[in-house]
């Protein structure tokens, strides 16, 4: 634990993860059908950037439609969790965030916003800006996995646990109940959650927000290759893959991959091996799941919330679920 100043704190758990383990789950995908690679490794600091950019795209309309749906939600939501601290788990850049640190600002409930994010650059970036832009705020930034670190969330209630921008839609609808059940595990009795999730729409709206014309999609997705490569001394050519995300109707997710542009093979000395690729093969980075209300309340419900509210914008391409630990 390091604190940074009077009003920020840094926890980073990264670095105390065991090169065993993160070696045998890079293993693991690569040799899973479909080839997988973690979620995660898009999110270096690198990635967070151009993740930031993808955001502002024309094409991507989900974290505008979710900032305009914060914003006519915050205050009701903040009424009626009455919470003072507010934990965000993926944090990324926080800027829908300010919509509810306003909101808590306005109730004179704002105290501690706890960021959780893998990338460590973000969350340092985030306090330091966060504290000078709110009078009073103590940030307790957590830099870890959340699939691997959430027992280090900070105690102090009671707490809104956010997790938006659809990340929960990067998980597989087992994953993401297992999920929501271990944070349901960390939340102390009263603490509530605000749930953000992708709805299900057309196909071509959809497939369009990840094949962006600035090829911004694209560069974030081979960024990836660069971050294995650093984490395991891999020998990926991002420029040997095609960027390709499209719409799968059976699960109902857009899957986003690298496609091998010709039979290669791949150096990776860490893990002992060398990939071998035929042309055309792909390699999954990314799922990004799309829900109905049921579904979500569903999820909520089997992880053992108690759903409070669904929120959701006018043209249903976004829902928001608050939901509370009894
Ligand atoms: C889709 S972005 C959403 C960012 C932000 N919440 C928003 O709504 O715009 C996902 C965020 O989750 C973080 N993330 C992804 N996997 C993670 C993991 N396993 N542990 C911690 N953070 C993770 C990424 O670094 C990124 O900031």
């Amino acid at each position: 634990m390091m604190l940074e100043q009077s009003n920020v704190m840094i926890d980073v758990h990264l670095n105390t993860q065991d090169p065993a383990a993160i070696k045998e789950e890079i293993r693991a995908g690569l040799f899973s059908t479909p080839r997988t690679l973690p979620t995660k490794y898009l999110y270096d600091d690198q990635g967070s950037a151009l993740f930031e950019r993808i955001c502002e795209s024309p094409e991507y309309y989900q974290t505008r439609t979710e900032h305009a749906l914060l914003k006519t939600v915050a205050d009701e939501v903040i009424a009626r969790t009455g919470t003072e601290t507010l934990v965000e788990l993926g944090s990324g850049a926080a800027i829908k965030t300010r919509v509810l640190l306003d909101a808590m600002a306005r109730a004179n409930h704002l105290r501690f916003y706890v960021p959780f994010d893998f990338s460590e650059g973000i969350v340092r970036r985030v306090a330091r800006e966060l504290v000078e832009e709110y009078d009073g705020l103590q940030v307790h930034g957590v830099v870890g996995d959340f699939l691997a670190h959430l027992e280090h969330l900070p105690d102090g209630g009671p707490r809104l646990v956010i997790f938006l921008g659809g990340t929960i839609g990067n998980m597989g609808p087992e994953d993401a109940l297992a999920f929501l059940s271990s944070i349901h595990h960390e939340m102390d009795s009263g603490d509530c959650m605000l749930l953000g999730a992708q709805l299900i729409t057309d196909v071509a709206r959809m497939e369009a927000a990840y094949n962006d014309a600035a090829g911004l999609t694209a560069a974030f997705n081979k960024n990836m290759l660069a971050v294995v490569n650093s984490v395991i001394g891999a020998e990926f050519d991002p420029d040997a893959f095609a960027h390709v995300a499209r719409f799968n109707h059976d699960e109902r997710w857009i899957e986003i991959s690298l496609r091998s542009i010709r039979a290669q093979v791949i150096p990776i000395p860490e893990l002992e091996l060398a990939l071998h690729l035929q042309e055309g093969e792909d390699l999954l980075t990314e799922i990004s799941c799309k829900y109905t209300r049921g579904q979500v309340e569903r999820l909520l419900t089997e992880a053992g919330f108690s759903p409070v509210a669904w929120y959701s914008d006018p043209h249903q391409l976004h829902g928001l679920a608050l939901a509370h630990k009894p």
